[in-house]
């Protein structure tokens, strides 16, 4: 199984748009605190878990510049990642995050990925158009965002709102991990 470095270098090999990579980051930081709530999946060890987790959140559009079509896209970057070694599960949550594969979300790497996907470019967005960004950022103002259609228009809420069910827990919740986990990397992300 490659190391976080291999795959960084892998993200930065395929993807090359600024905007890209920063939403490969930014899935990866809210991964990474997924990982920290939740603890992974039993049988891996904290420590892997929380790398493991990290990859599927910085890999998972890996194809999508290149291979941005239904038809490609996760499957062509889901077979690299097999040919590179990277792990059954990982490469099933990533094929899993794009609903029209009909690969099912049965691990909880599977299920954060999908939660966290389309909410992580969301808070983003919300925190560029605010003068402090991510400080003092609440789940409420997020949720208020939600409701405005026009605002961050491509973002889909019904994906959102799945999301956060099929992991069990309510949208204020999994909001407010999404921006804890956002803000803990938010030099990377150009969120300060
Ligand atoms: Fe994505």
């Amino acid at each position: 199984m490659p190391s976080y470095a291999d795959a960084l270098d892998l993200f930065h090999e395929w993807t090359e748009t600024e905007s890209l990579r920063r939403h490969g980051y930014a899935v990866e930081a809210s991964m990474a605190e997924m990982a920290r709530r939740r603890g992974g999946d039993p049988g891996s060890s904290p420590g892997q878990a929380l790398e493991d987790w990290r990859i599927a959140g910085l890999l998972h559009d890996l194809d999508y510049e290149k291979h941005p079509t239904p038809e490609e896209h996760p499957g062509v970057g889901v077979s690299e990642l097999e040919r590179l070694g990277y792990s059954d599960e990982i490469r099933t949550a990533i094929l899993g995050h794009a609903p029209y594969t009909g690969v099912a979300r049965e691990t909880e790497m599977a299920k954060a990925l999908f939660a966290v996907d389309e909410l992580s470019g969301f808070v983003t967005a919300v925190a560029f158009v605010r003068p402090t960004r991510l400080e003092g950022l609440t789940p409420r103002s997020v949720k208020k965002k939600l409701k405005d259609k026009r605002f961050a228009a491509a973002v889909s809420r019904d994906d959102i709102r799945q999301g956060a069910q099929e992991l069990g827990i309510d949208l204020d919740e999994l909001i407010r991990i999404v921006i804890d986990g956002l803000s803990r990397e938010a030099s990377r992300l150009d969120l300060t």
